[in-house]
């Protein structure tokens, strides 16, 4: 076995099965290429100040450079004798430079050395993952774009409420993704503030130039309290509730899809590129993907109160137990990036909706007989009234086995004489929706408008 690092200040190595239970390169290797990042960043930092020559620098920059070439050509695999990606690294710099490798350490702690890999890893993540809510964005509203006037039963309760345009429907996902990217751009602003120079836990000795090394790395903003800066997690919480808020919604539309594609609605076909078939049953056609999905979703909340946890009672300043931050961090990224990923392609290539039976769905309801009631509230009669007695009719025409629609005008009349013969028109699917002309309605016209926005929005994103 290699030498720990504190090897001149124990007397016997860790036992095997605690070295480990301890390691965690199996998982933070993921941060290399940031923890080489932010190493360079430090050494040249160190040179800037003085603290170390301009050559020292140089040769620590170069020797970084030296193994990110070899990581990214395989040929750098540190194993769990090195415990971590900190410990590997600065063991690899120190076989390749030699004894300046030993330098790098200067006025550093792996406490805000681990801080600064991880938010500059998260940093990159987010912008990824908002760039894919984008794309999911457009695959929607592309969708919504050729379905201004097909129209879908729009629920309550999941009973039948009142008719909308399906790009309405669609739209409402486009605005929730919109703001869950607004949400991950706040989220980035906490998760880029520079820990680097904040050393183990009080600052350190060295007259070290945390500024300069925060601008290196692209950082608005440093940590103001050393204590706090090598100890908030704050930024990883609030990554992870965004996250889960985004799998909140694809989970929602997900279930809808699954509904949809079943054949008690048989409002979309499933196309064979997202769906599998059964290994008994050979009529079947699964949707998969969104089933997936909804069960993701489960793991990202889950990794989300697992942060809570870990950080709740933990004393200042650094703990082993944030160590435990990484794994659901970056499980977390892949999964709302396969989510996202697999969710777009589906909107995109992996279903159709089926505007014949949409359009004929709600032909075939009670989801106009707000519409009659409006239609009586138009003419003065109390709103309360007209609702009663639609109400009533409801009631009767049901039992009569009729709908709306199907009442003669002597009916109507009957009913109520405010009642003339433009209530057919005030009661087809089309007008019912069209009618619905209020700002963020579903009414075509407002529709078109919304579609409008997002597009802009989405071109100038
Ligand atoms: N592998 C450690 C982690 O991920 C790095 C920081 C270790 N610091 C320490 N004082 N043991 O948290």
């Amino acid at each position: 076995a290699s030498q720990s690092t504190w090897s001149q200040r124990f007397e016997s190595a860790l036992h095997p099965a605690i070295a480990r239970f301890n390691a965690s390169i199996s998982f933070d290797i993921q941060l290399i290429e940031y923890d080489l990042i932010g190493s360079q960043a430090h050494a040249k930092m160190l040179a800037h100040c003085g603290i170390l020559s301009a050559e020292d620098g140089e040769q620590l920059v170069a020797g970084l450079e030296q193994i990110r070439q070899e990581y990214r050509q395989g040929t750098f695999q540190p194993g769990i004798e090195a415990e971590d990606v900190h410990f590997a690294v600065e063991r690899r710099l120190t076989e390749l430079v030699g004894d300046v490798g030993k330098k790098l350490h200067t006025a550093r702690s792996r406490n805000d050395q681990v801080g600064t890999d991880t938010r500059l890893y998260l940093r990159d993540q987010i912008h990824q993952i908002r760039t894919h809510l984008l794309a999911f964005q457009r695959v929607l509203l592309a969708q919504a774009t050729t379905h201004v006037e097909t129209l879908i039963p729009g629920y309550t309760h999941l009973q039948r409420a009142q008719p909308l345009s399906l790009a309405h429907h669609l739209l409402a996902y486009v605005e929730m993704a919109q703001r869950d990217w607004e949400r991950l751009g706040d989220v980035a602003k906490r998760v880029n503030i520079s820990p680097l120079g904040c050393g183990a836990l009080a600052g350190t000795t060295f007259p070290i130039d945390r500024h300069y090394s925060a601008e290196l790395l692209g950082f608005d903003q440093v940590y103001a309290n050393s204590l706090d800066g090598v100890s908030d997690r704050d930024f990883a919480v609030e990554f992870l509730a965004a996250a889960s808020l985004i799998l909140v919604h694809l989970s929602r539309l997900s279930e809808e899809v699954i509904l949809w594609a079943s054949e008690e609605f048989a409002f979309v076909t499933l196309k064979d590129s997202c769906s599998t078939g059964s290994s008994i049953m050979p009529q079947k056609k699964n949707p998969d993907v969104p089933e997936l999905v909804r069960g993701k979703t489960g793991r990202v909340f889950g990794h989300l109160q697992a942060m809570l946890v870990t950080l709740k009672g933990l004393p200042l300043a650094y703990n082993k137990d944030l160590q435990e931050d990484k794994e659901g961090l970056f499980d977390a990224v892949m999964t709302v990036k396969g989510c996202l990923e697999a969710m777009t392609i589906l909107l995109e290539e992996g279903l159709e909706f089926r505007p014949t039976r949409l359009n004929a769905a709600v032909a075939e309801d009670f989801s106009n007989a707000t519409d009659v009631a409006d239609y009586l509230a138009a003419k003065g009669i109390p709103f309360r009234e007209a609702y009663n007695l639609v109400g009533q009719v409801v009631k009767t025409s049901l039992a009569a086995g009729k709908l709306l629609k199907d009442l003669s005008l002597d009916e109507w009349q009957t009913l109520h004489p405010a009642f003339d013969s433009d209530i057919y028109a005030a009661i087809a699917p089309r007008q019912v929706v069209a009618a619905r002309n209020s700002y963020g309605g579903t009414g075509f016209a407002q529709v078109r408008q919304a579609l409008q926005r997002a597009d802009e929005r989405l071109q100038s994103a």
